[in-house]
C-alpha cells in the first residue's frame, strides 16, 4: 500500500509508441509520396529521427500536436547531409538508420550523446559489412562517431547472435536495397513493427516463425499511419496500480502486439488483476484498453524467451517484484547492460538504497519480497526508464524520495509527471 495513503485512479491516454514512431518517420521518408502520421510520439528520441531525415532532405510538416506529415524522398533519393547526423540518446535511430544509409550512394557520419557513445554498434556494423557496406568508426566501428559509405549491397543469410529488434530491423532495411534476397534467423522473436509496417508500404517480406525473408524493392508506397499508445510507457501505470492498494486505472489505446506484451504475461503469472477491453487492429497493429486493479502479487521467473518481449519493462518489473510475495528471478537479460544505462546495476543499486532485498547477477537479478521500501536519493543515470520506474517506487516508499535529472523522461514520455499527478488521489 502507498505509505502516504495515495492511490492511482482514473483513465489514462498514453502517448504513441516510440518504436513505431521511429519506424513511421523512417519508412515514410524513403517512400514515394505523402504520409500522414497520427498519434506520433513527440519524445526527444523520435525528434532526433526527424532531425536526421530532415538533414537528408525529407520535408516534414508538424500539424496538430501529435500529427506529422512526411513527404517521402523515395528509396534511393535521400540527399547527402551537409552536417553530421545527430541521433542524440536514441539507439533505435542510429541502428535502424545505419541500415538505410548502407543503401544510399553517399557517405555520412552519425554522432550522439555520451550514453550513445558507450553503446555497441558492432552488432549492426558486422551484418551490414557482410552485405557490402563500408563502415568506419571508433574501435572498428563499434562506437560513435560512425561513418557509413553506402552503395551496392548483396543479400545475406544471417543467424542473429543476439535477440535484438534494432539489429534485425537494420538488416531488413538494408535488404530493401540489396541485389538479392536476404534471410534473417532470429535467436528469440523480438518486436516486429518493422516487418508489419514495411508490408503495408508494399515491401516483399515473408515471415515464418523465427525466419524473415526480404526481397529487394524498387519503391515503397506512401501510407497513412495511426500509432497505438506505447505499452512500455503504460507499464509504469500498470505496475503502479498493481502494487498500490485501492488503485484502479483504465489505460486507453495501448499497443498489444504480442512481441511487446511480455509485461502482461508476467503480471498474469504474478496473479495481477487486469482485463483487456476493446481489442482492435489499426494499421496491422493490435491495440486495446487495459483495466488494472491492485492485487497481492506473487513472485515469478523471467527467462530468455520472455526477455525480448519485455526488455524495456524490466526496471519497473523489478520494482513490482519488491512488493510481491516470494523470490523473483530475472535471468538471461545481459542486454540490460547496454541500454541507456547499465540497467542491471542502475536498478539494483537504487532498489538496495531503498531497502529492497535484491541481488545483482551477471545476467539479471534476484529479488525477494515483499519489502517495505524507504525513500532516499535516487540516481536516474539520465536514463528515462530508471527515472520513471523509481517515481513509481517512491509512491510505495515511506518518507521522501528525490530522483536526480527527471528531465530525461522527455526521451520517451513527455507529460509522464502530469499524467501521474492527474491519477494520484
Ligand atoms: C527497440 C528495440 C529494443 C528496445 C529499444 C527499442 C526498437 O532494443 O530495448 O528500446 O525500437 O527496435 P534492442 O533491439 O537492442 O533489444
Amino acid at each position: 500500500m502507498s505509505s502516504n495513503g495515495l492511490k492511482l485512479r482514473g483513465e489514462v491516454n498514453i502517448p504513441g509508441d516510440k518504436s513505431i514512431s521511429h519506424r513511421a518517420i523512417m519508412l515514410s521518408s524513403i517512400s514515394n509520396g505523402k504520409n500522414i502520421i497520427k498519434n506520433f510520439l513527440n519524445g526527444e528520441d523520435c525528434l532526433s529521427t526527424i532531425d536526421c531525415f530532415k538533414k537528408m532532405g525529407t520535408k516534414v510538416e508538424k500539424c496538430r500536436k501529435n500529427e506529422v506529415i512526411i513527404h517521402g524522398m523515395g528509396l534511393r533519393k535521400l540527399k547527402k547531409p551537409i552536417q553530421n547526423l545527430d541521433v542524440g540518446n536514441s539507439g533505435t535511430t542510429i541502428r535502424l538508420i545505419m541500415g538505410i544509409l548502407a543503401g544510399q550512394n553517399f557517405e555520412s557520419t552519425l554522432i550522439g550523446d555520451n550514453s550513445i557513445a558507450k553503446r555497441p554498434m558492432k552488432r549492426v556494423t558486422d551484418p551490414l559489412r557482410l552485405m557490402g557496406a563500408n563502415i568506419y568508426g571508433n574501435e572498428d566501428a563499434n562506437f560513435t562517431p560512425i561513418t557509413v559509405n553506402g552503395g551496392n549491397l548483396n543479400g545475406i543469410e544471417y543467424n542473429m547472435p543476439i535477440a535484438s529488434a534494432q539489429v534485425k530491423s537494420s538488416i531488413i532495411l538494408a535488404s530493401l536495397y540489396a541485389n538479392s534476397p536476404t534471410k534473417i534467423i532470429e535467436k528469440n522473436k523480438s518486436r516486429n513493427h518493422t516487418e508489419i509496417m514495411l508490408k503495408s508500404f508494399g515491401a516483399d517480406i515473408d515471415i515464418s516463425g523465427k525466419e524473415i525473408y526480404v526481397k529487394p524493392v524498387q519503391n515503397l508506397y506512401s501510407e497513412d499511419i495511426y500509432i497505438p499508445g506505447d505499452i512500455s510507457s503504460a507499464a509504469f501505470f500498470i505496475a503502479g496500480a498493481s502494487i498500490i492498494e485501492g488503485s484502479e486505472i483504465l489505460v486507453r489505446n495501448v499497443g498489444l502486439n504480442e512481441t511487446r506484451t511480455g509485461i502482461l504475461d508476467v503480471l498474469k503469472n504474478m496473479s495481477g488483476n487486469f482485463e483487456i477491453l476493446n481489442k482492435k487492429y489499426v494499421c496491422g497493429e493490435l491495440m486495446g484498453d487495459i483495466l488494472v486493479k491492485h492485487s497481492n502479487l506473487n513472485s515469478t521467473t523471467i527467462d530468455s524467451k520472455l526477455i525480448p518481449r519485455l526488455i524495456d519493462e524490466i526496471p519497473i518489473i523489478a520494482v513490482m517484484a519488491t512488493q510481491a510475495e516470494g523470490t523473483t528471478i530475472i535471468k538471461n537479460a545481459k542486454e540490460l547492460k547496454v541500454k541507456e544505462s547499465n540497467r542491471i546495476s542502475s536498478v539494483v543499486s537504487n532498489l538496495k538504497k531503498m531497502g529492497a532485498d535484491i541481488e545483482e547477477m551477471d545476467d539479471g537479478m534476484v529479488i525477494k519480497g515483499p519489502t517495505k521500501l524507504s525513500g532516499c536519493n535516487i540516481e536516474s543515470f539520465s536514463d528515462h526508464r530508471i527515472a520513471m520506474a523509481f517515481s513509481i517506487a517512491s509512491l510505495v516508499a515511506s518518507g521522501d524520495t528525490n530522483i536526480d535529472n527527471t528531465r530525461c523522461v522527455e526521451i520517451s514520455f513527455p507529460g509522464f509527471y502530469d499524467i501521474l499527478k492527474e491519477i494520484t488521489c
